[in-house]
């Protein structure tokens, strides 16, 4: 069977529960005939609003982050049961944004990954390097760290509900995408690095998304690459016709 693709929109801090309603209504007629997958994740304050809003859709609404913890004193953060409660149905967890400002580390993001697989919820694993570290040909390194720590005690059966998001940090938010050539080498190494972990058979039904600068123009020769699975989207995934477009030719 083939496989089929993921267009996932991630809106980071951007968006009142009001825009996302307008958006969804706007986009539904724009990708109801897409041959992928399209994910949006929301910000938190707008994810009851966006399931309602994309109901009966393809479009799966998802959120940007959880906690490991099942509830407790955690102020102003969010459990992966309340996500479950609005009918969420994917989580995005180590971004590079959670990695880097917020000082998230592999274990705290496996423990969510964990959590998550346990309550139903598909997580979106984002791995990637940053410029410093892919000069001083360090991103295979990063990569094995960032992929075996964020996956570990999961068993293969949990790993079928798993996306892997490969992101270069250095691409992320700056226009310079990677060449398809470069995310297509790394994403192949991604590859090699599941089926170490997992059997064949998940290693080669797990998407594996490439993000970083996706725009209109560059979706096409990426998504041609055999191993780029679909794609994590961030600014373009704002406005209405930069992320139809994308969905549409991917
Ligand atoms: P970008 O963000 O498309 O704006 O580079 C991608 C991401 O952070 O997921």
């Amino acid at each position: 069977m083939e496989k089929k693709y993921i267009i996932a929109g991630n809106w980071k801090m951007n968006k009142t529960h009001l825009d996302a309603k307008e958006f969804i209504k706007d986009i539904i007629p724009q990708v109801n005939k897409a041959r992928s997958t399209v994910y949006i994740a929301v910000p938190f304050t707008a994810l009851q609003t966006a399931v309602e809003a994309a109901k009966d859709t393809n479009i799966v609404i998802g959120a940007q982050n959880m906690h490991d913890e099942e509830n407790g004193a955690f102020t102003g953060e969010i459990s992966s049961s309340q996500l479950k409660c609005l009918d969420v149905k994917f989580v995005i967890l180590g971004h590079s944004e959670r990695r880097h400002i917020f000082k998230e580390d592999n274990a705290f993001i496996n423990r969510k990954v964990i959590r998550a697989l346990k309550d139903g919820l598909k997580p979106i694993l984002c791995i990637g390097e940053t410029k410093e570290e892919r000069e001083k040909k360090l991103t295979h390194q990063i990569l094995d760290t960032q992929f075996s720590e964020g996956i570990k005690n999961i068993s293969n059966e949990e790993a079928a509900n798993l996306t892997i998001a490969y992101e270069p940090v250095w691409a992320i938010g700056t226009g310079i995408s990677a060449t398809s050539e470069i995310a297509e080498n790394t994403h192949t190494y991604i590859r090699k690095l599941i089926i170490k972990y997992f059997d064949n058979k998940i290693a080669n039904s797990m998407h594996i998304l490439y993000g970083g600068s996706v725009k209109p123009d560059n979706v096409e020769e990426l998504m041609q690459q055999e191993n780029i699975d679909g794609v994590l989207v961030g600014g373009a995934a704002l406005k209405v016709e930069s992320f139809a477009q994308i969905v549409n030719k991917a």
